[in-house]
């Protein structure tokens, strides 16, 4: 496994100690060999050590082996590469080639671009001329982070470059959020329970509603994060491919294709925005500075590497239509934010009231009737629904059935990054976005950004760091019983706990 760009974050956080806890699994090939590239001079030791720091501080839910450890580290090294430079790649096959007779490792690569976008195309085009895209001796992958492309027109641009270098089914195209293990049981909860399934169409539910929050801010990536917004970096991607696994057909079969397919469909039957709804449908907002807990936290603008006076949104909420017989007139409502009160991730389905209200029912029922699946932190189940309270008439209170993925005993719950690397190690490429799906989703969200960036009056709400987001986000859904779910209380009203 060959990764670019190892200096960066990733690697250290993410990719190493996903590696590593495939190894303590014995889920490595008995033969392998991690080579890191990127443009800084890092000694192979100092690589190593620092790479195992990565393993010690991030790994979860991992026991960890100082010996396993050591033995792993010896696995790897580094090479200092411009990967810009074509002459540099046949260095490159050098030192992979150096590596094979050392670990008897087979011709097969994959190839991890952890690097600023602008070189995806360079560095896949650069493999292709030394040999590096040909499968004749062994398979050869390409994994991609995103962004991929800024808007339509630059992922097609991406795309069509690197299908000039690799086919289709050799490029891997990372979307995290795909290898959480509670977005992969959207499709075990609603394809292997009778219970839900038939209930899942227009004709129960009433709206459908998906929030990403994170508590953090940009966290340094201010620089990156100016030029893309939420829009781009959560909803473009991770939220869009959540509500295709949520609104989804049956598969015909768990075949990666047969998937894909069906949530294609979704993506291609977003009922398109017509530019002068954005307005009403699409609010975006940017924190500003507030208290949390008497901590002063700064504001959007204020984050280094942002523009001061960046109109880049740090919150989105946005209502919509899936234009297919089974969710016509269904709205679907979708919000993702950083510095909201907590980090919490859910699918919360809103099933319709029965017919008649023959029951009084009072404040602490407008949420029953609701199924939510947790995606994280407390990964679960939760389905709320209205039983008697107890005593003298017939009181409808909420009750919950929850159920916590943490209840399970003896159950280790792998990271994306681990399954994800897994499944492109075995080219299972179910839970990789394929490149329709990513150009459907730009098509989806391409009249936002344009009416955005043409109408300079378009508004952007300051929420203060802390709290939901801006209040017109509430204005959307408009049906006045039970607007969005607030798992938790603005931090930054009372200083409050949070309660999921
Ligand atoms: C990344 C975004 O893709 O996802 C980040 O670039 C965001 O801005 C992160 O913080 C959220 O991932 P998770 O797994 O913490 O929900």
């Amino acid at each position: 496994m060959v990764i670019f760009g190892a200096s960066g974050d990733l690697t250290y956080r993410k990719l190493i100690p996903a590696l590593y806890a495939l190894y303590n699994q014995k889920l490595l090939p008995d033969k392998f060999h991690v080579l890191g590239i990127s443009r800084t001079t890092i000694p192979d030791g100092e690589f190593r050590e620092k790479m195992t720091e990565g393993i010690r501080k991030f790994s979860e839910n991992i026991h960890l082996n100082d010996l396993q450890i050591e033995e792993f580290k010896s696995h790897l090294s580094y090479i200092q590469m411009d990967m810009t430079l074509e002459e540099e790649y046949s260095r490159l096959k050098s030192a992979l080639d150096e590596t094979n007779p050392n670990e008897g490792a087979d011709s097969n690569y994959l190839f991890y671009l952890s690097t600023p976008p602008s070189l995806f195309s360079v560095i896949a085009g650069n493999l292709a001329k030394v040999g590096f895209s040909n499968e004749s001796d062994g398979f050869k992958r390409l994994i991609i982070e995103k962004p991929f492309g800024y808007d339509l027109e630059s992922s097609l641009t991406l795309n069509s470059q690197l299908h000039d270098a690799f086919l289709e089914n050799q490029i891997y195209r990372i979307d995290h959020y795909l290898g959480k293990e509670t977005v992969q049981n959207l499709l075990v909860m609603r394809f292997s329970n009778g219970i839900f399934e038939p209930l899942w169409n227009r004709n129960y539910v009433d709206h459908v509603e998906i929030t990403s929050a994170e508590s953090i801010g940009v966290e340094g990536r201010g620089g990156y994060y100016d030029g893309s917004g939420a829009i781009r970096d959560m909803l473009q991607n991770h939220l869009l491919q959540v509500v295709g696994l949520t609104a989804m057909e049956p598969p015909s079969s768990m075949d990666a294709d047969a998937i894909r397919n069906e949530t294609m469909k979704v993506l291609q039957s977003l009922k398109p925005i017509k530019h002068e709804d954005v307005v009403s449908q699409v609010i975006r907002g940017q924190y500003v500075s507030s208290h949390i807990r008497g901590e002063l936290v700064p504001g959007y603008r204020e984050e280094k590497g942002v523009n001061p006076e960046s109109r880049t949104e740090t919150f989105i909420a946005m209502k919509f239509f899936i234009d297919n017989w089974r969710w016509g007139g269904v709205p679907f409502y979708i919000r993702t934010g950083k510095r909201l009160p907590t980090r919490v991730t859910e699918v919360v389905v809103h099933f319709k009231p029965t017919p008649q209200k023959l029951f009084q029912v009072d404040e602490a029922c407008k949420s029953c009737n609701q199924l939510i699946i947790r995606i994280q932190p407390d990964e679960g189940v939760l389905l709320k629904f209205g039983l008697k309270q107890p005593g003298a008439g017939f009181n409808v209170k909420t009750v919950n059935m929850d159920f916590h993925y943490s209840e399970l005993s003896d159950t280790h719950l792998p990271s994306a990054y681990e399954r994800l690397l897994y499944d492109v190690m075995v080219g299972d490429s179910t839970l990789y976005a394929r490149a329709d799906a990513v150009e459907a989703a730009w098509k989806f969200v391409s009249p936002i950004l344009e009416v955005w960036k043409n109408d300079p009056d378009q508004k952007i709400y300051g929420y203060p760091a802390g709290t939901w987001g801006p209040e017109n986000a509430d204005d959307l859904i408009n049906d006045g019983e039970t607007g969005w779910r607030y798992p938790c209380k603005n931090l930054a009203d009372d200083g409050n706990y949070c309660e999921l």
